[in-house]
């Protein structure tokens, strides 16, 4: 099943709104858990501008928009000592639809970016995510992530943990 589904750059003909609506199905048990990300009520609008903040990657299966993740090189990454950093390249935004999870769809999203992020040069490719958020922080450190610092972003009502790997030949 898995096979039938690919990954794709974001197209202008692609609905923000439903993106937005996937993302709000994704990260509804975040809002159930109280963690306001922005993916948890952000408007079609912040998820226009967000797309073009960085390269948006979807995932497809039978024409329909299933998952999504949004990679920005080095030079598109900051707000934090090591997002500042010149190598670090940074993935957010990123859902697969909630009746498709744990079937690997998130793994091969993540995949896929940081083969992206090792042919546009950067060294490191770094996430962050709510600290209560203790299944994701043990996915992604499953995954090859480590611990690098914390962050507390203006639009969050949570402190963050920004986590990275190293990709490439770094
Ligand atoms: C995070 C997310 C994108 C991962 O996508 P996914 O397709 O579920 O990811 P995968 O299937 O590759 O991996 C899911 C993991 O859950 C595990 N899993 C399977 N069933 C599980 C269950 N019932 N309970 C807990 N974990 C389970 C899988 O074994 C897998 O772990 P592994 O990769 O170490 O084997 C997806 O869960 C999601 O959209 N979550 C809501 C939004 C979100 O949290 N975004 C990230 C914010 S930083």
């Amino acid at each position: 099943m898995m096979g039938d589904i690919s990954i794709r750059p974001w197209l202008e003909t692609d609905s923000a709104v439903e993106l937005t609506e996937l993302l709000h199905r994704a990260y509804a048990r975040l809002a159930a858990m109280n963690l306001r990300f922005w993916a948890t009520h952000q408007s079609a609008e912040i998820t226009e501008q967000r797309i073009a903040s960085g390269e948006c990657f979807v995932a497809v299966a039978d024409g329909v928009i299933c998952g999504t993740i949004l990679f920005r090189d080095a030079s598109r990454t900051s707000g934090s000592p090591w997002y500042d950093r010149p190598n670090v390249a940074s993935f957010g935004q990123f859902a697969v639809e909630p009746g498709l999870q744990s079937n690997g769809l998130g793994r091969r999203l993540v995949a896929h970016v940081e083969a992206r992020a090792a042919a546009s040069g950067a060294r490191e490719l770094a996430l962050d995510t709510a600290e209560p958020a203790v299944h994701l922080v043990d996915w992604y450190t499953r995954l090859g992530y480590r611990f690098i610092e914390y962050a507390q972003w203006q639009h969050t009502n949570y402190r963050s943990v920004v986590l990275s790997k190293a990709v490439g030949d770094a």
